[in-house]
């Protein structure tokens, strides 16, 4: 089928052959050592015949100071590098690219961590916060520089293992967008304070990347522009970030929203995308952040419509269409587009998946799982 978003495009040498992305999913496939299982070959093997040119894996930390879960991967010592070599073998061999999502959960590694009697870090400690209960403590300059090399190591790791690319995790409620936001980030050294400082633990990931994984290794990153409650990052500030990374050196972006609000409706998992003017939610922050950067951009958050993606790609909103949940029912679902262009995908967006993820489960469609049961 005759569509832009089937045509290819380059992002710093990685051909892509058509515009769709599987955003990052968590699967808690890895094994208990946070290595790549058999099982998580296969369900990549899947998503690589589905037809999207790039797969993003789900979040894999640097360091273990930064591990949300028991199945997470790791890519926090070489011993990772075997089983993700396999894993991108697999994906190359099916014709697709696969980048790996490189992360550090800050404060939301407390639970996980108080069960190994270890303590959670983050950018500074706020007191009674609706947002946050359990106890963490507010990182030293040291721990800092341990977190950023270890960014830089994992990135090293991933290209040895034969990967395309590696995002950076700055978005959602996680390490990066703690630092970003300026209700998260109280600190008043070098790291916190003005944009710029609150910035400074990406730019200095950015080049310990580099100067560990090359030059001309592609280097993405999704980032988080607003907080999803009032008195966190603004979209002002949030938008300019965008623009300072792409100076720096990010050779793409993908937009989504930063720490998470009450509810659903305050994340980047939306719900209730059953009419139109509810999909594409993040839509006007990357319009707008798209015509102020000269690196590619990636839309995420509730795209569901082919018509409405086309729209956006066509119109230069977006130069890719990044979608997760619709991909958890359906791994081929661009291929289904391929063949016919009004497809409604399967997935309801009911957020079970979810759901179960948090209770320490693997990742499937519990719709799907259900109809099984039946
Ligand atoms: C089960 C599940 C796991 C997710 N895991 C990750 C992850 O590891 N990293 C990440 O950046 N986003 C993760 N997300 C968020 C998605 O990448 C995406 O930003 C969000 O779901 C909105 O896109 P969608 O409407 O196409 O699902 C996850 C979402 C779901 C539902």
């Amino acid at each position: 089928m005759m569509s832009i978003l089937f045509e290819p495009m380059v992002i710093k040498g990685m051909e892509l052959k058509n515009r769709f992305v599987r955003s990052a999913t968590y699967d808690g496939y890895a094994d208990h050592t946070g290595q790549v299982t058999d099982k998580q070959i296969q369900f990549f093997e899947d998503l690589a015949r589905g037809g999207a040119a790039l797969i993003v894996t789900g979040i894999s930390h640097v360091h273990d100071s930064g591990q949300t879960s028991p199945i997470q991967n790791s890519v926090a010592s070489d011993h990772c590098i075997p089983g993700l070599k396999k894993l991108s073998d697999a994906v190359h061999n099916l014709g697709a690219k696969i980048a790996i999502q490189l992360f550090h959960a800050g404060r939301e590694s407390a639970r996980f961590l108080k069960a190994k009697n270890l303590e959670a870090v983050g950018p500074s400690f706020v007191h009674d916060d609706p947002y946050f209960k359990r106890p963490y403590r507010s990182m030293t300059g040291e721990d800092i520089s341990e977190v950023v090399r270890s960014f830089g190591d994992a990135a090293r790791r991933v290209r040895e293992a034969g990967f395309d690319a590696v995002q950076v995790h700055g978005a959602h409620a996680y390490l990066l967008s703690q630092f970003l936001s300026p209700y998260l980030n109280r600190r008043n050294d070098q790291w916190g304070g003005h944009l710029e400082n609150r910035l400074r633990l990406h730019r200095e990931i950015l080049k310990d990347i580099r100067a560990k994984a090359g030059e001309d290794y592609p280097l993405l990153i999704k980032i988080g522009v607003q907080d999803g409650f009032p008195g966190g990052l603004e979209l002002r500030e949030g938008a300019l970030a965008a623009r300072f990374l792409a100076e720096w050196g990010f050779d793409a972006l993908e937009i989504s929203s930063g720490l998470r609000g009450k509810r659903y409706e305050g994340t980047e998992f939306k719900t209730k995308l059953n009419r139109p003017e509810r999909e594409a939610y993040f839509r006007g922050w990357c319009k707008e952040i798209k015509g102020e950067v000269d690196v590619p951009v990636m839309m995420v958050g509730g795209l569901r419509t082919f018509a409405l993606m086309e729209e956006v790609v066509e119109g230069g909103e977006a130069d890719f269409v990044s979608l997760c949940r619709p991909f958890i029912r359906e791994p081929f679902i661009v291929n289904k587009w391929r063949k016919d262009n009004h497809y409604r995908p399967a997935c309801i967006s009911c957020n079970q998946c979810l759901d179960a993820i948090f209770q320490g489960n693997r990742l499937q469609c519990m719709q799907e799982a259900k109809a099984r049961k039946n």
